[in-house]
């Protein structure tokens, strides 16, 4: 690392946000490009991995540029470049990669390929004042792709505890979000519906492992919806959203399913494992209903915990660029042959 400067150029792709920022020495944010994508995959309900590849490659430069600009500052007062290489949709992660490379080639700058998982759950501490302070934890990752439990060590040392067996509990969001006639992305249309509704009206599946182990399902949920809607018969046509009788109820009732499996099994992870401090992160982090719930059951645990603000929950290069200067700055550089990887 340039022992001179503490920028890192951080760059996100993975998904439907291209994203850029400057971080100096892992947490004091000089500037954060989102572009998002979200209004180009509504039409479709969920992100077309096709028209995200095309579109991070028509935004990618633009959106560096403007990072480097608004930080004020240019490529040769950076010590590294920080890039998203998994998880991630291969053709929209290749697309940062590729970038990425080419500027550290070209300016003889280190280049350091992040965890998208592990970056989310950095961003949860970015904001506390000793972001390594807040580690060890149990970190809740729950997004648009995934949606699982870590034994968070240390910034770059996460251990996988549990995971769903299906679906994410974003994805569940946006389905659902499009089964009642929704905008896409579907958590916060959700969320905004269900405040008129009763979260009690229908008592809609919450998911336990026969063996009592830590774990999250969201495709029977997601079927319960749906059966419910076309008035509990299986072979029913799904009525038109403009017909759904309840709608507003049918949102808060499945929002409270969703938070409560994600806070059961959160809380019940830290109690069997011994975690006094937990920090939940991804985009679903967002959702006011699970922050609610999950500061009332933990206080009543005594257990502490932490969610980022919500414009750090969903995909951004601030965590790429804060979790990169950790890397580099414990020695970790990537090869030029760094690959994109889905998983
Ligand atoms: O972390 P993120 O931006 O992208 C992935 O890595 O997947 O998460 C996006 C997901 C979407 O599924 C979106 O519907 C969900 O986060 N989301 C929410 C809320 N805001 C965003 N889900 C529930 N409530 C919200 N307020
Ligand atoms: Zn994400």
């Amino acid at each position: 690392m340039n022992a001179a400067g503490q920028l890192v150029l951080g760059i996100e792709s993975s998904c439907d946000e291209t994203a850029a920022a400057v971080v100096r020495a892992g947490h004091d944010v000089l500037s954060n490009i989102v572009e998002s994508q979200a209004s180009e995959h509504a039409t479709y309900g969920g992100v077309v991995p096709e028209l995200a590849g095309r579109s991070h490659l028509r935004m990618i430069q633009p959106v560096v540029e403007r990072a480097l600009d608004e930080a004020g500052v240019d490529l040769d007062d950076l010590c590294g470049i920080a890039v998203t290489a998994r998880p991630g949709l291969v053709g929209s992660l290749l697309v940062g990669l590729c970038y990425a490379k080419s500027l550290a080639w070209t300016r003889g700058l280190p280049l350091v390929g992040v965890h998208h998982i592990e970056a989310h759950v950095y961003a949860a501490t970015m904001e506390a004042a000793q972001p390594l302070e807040l580690y060890p934890n149990l970190a809740l990752v729950v997004s648009g792709g995934h949606t699982a439990l870590y034994r968070a060590h240390s910034p770059r040392q996460l251990e996988p505890l549990a995971a769903t067996l299906d679906d994410a509990a974003g994805e569940a969001f946006d389905k659902v979000a499009w089964l009642l006639g929704l905008a896409y992305p579907g958590g916060p249309s959700v969320a905004a519906l269900a405040t008129e509704g009763n979260p009690g009206a229908i008592p809609f599946p919450r998911y336990r492992a026969k063996d009592g182990r830590p774990g999250f399902s969201f495709s029977g949920l997601k079927t319960a919806v749906l059966y419910h809607l076309r008035g509990g018969d299986a072979l029913a046509p799904t009525p038109a959203p403009a017909d759904i009788v309840g709608r507003a109820d049918v949102a808060a009732s499945f929002q409270e399913a969703v938070v409560d499996a994600l806070v059961g099994q959160t809380l019940g992870a830290a109690r069997a494992q011994g975690f006094q401090r937990v920090v939940v992160a991804g985009g679903v982090a967002c959702n006011t209903r699970l922050r609610e719930v999950m500061a009332e059951r933990a206080a009543a645990d005594g257990v502490e915990v932490h969610f980022p603000s919500p414009a750090w929950c969903t995909d951004n290069a601030v965590m790429i660029a804060g979790l990169g200067w950790q890397h580099l700055a414990a020695g970790d550089s990537a090869e030029l042959s760094l690959d994109a990887l889905a998983r």
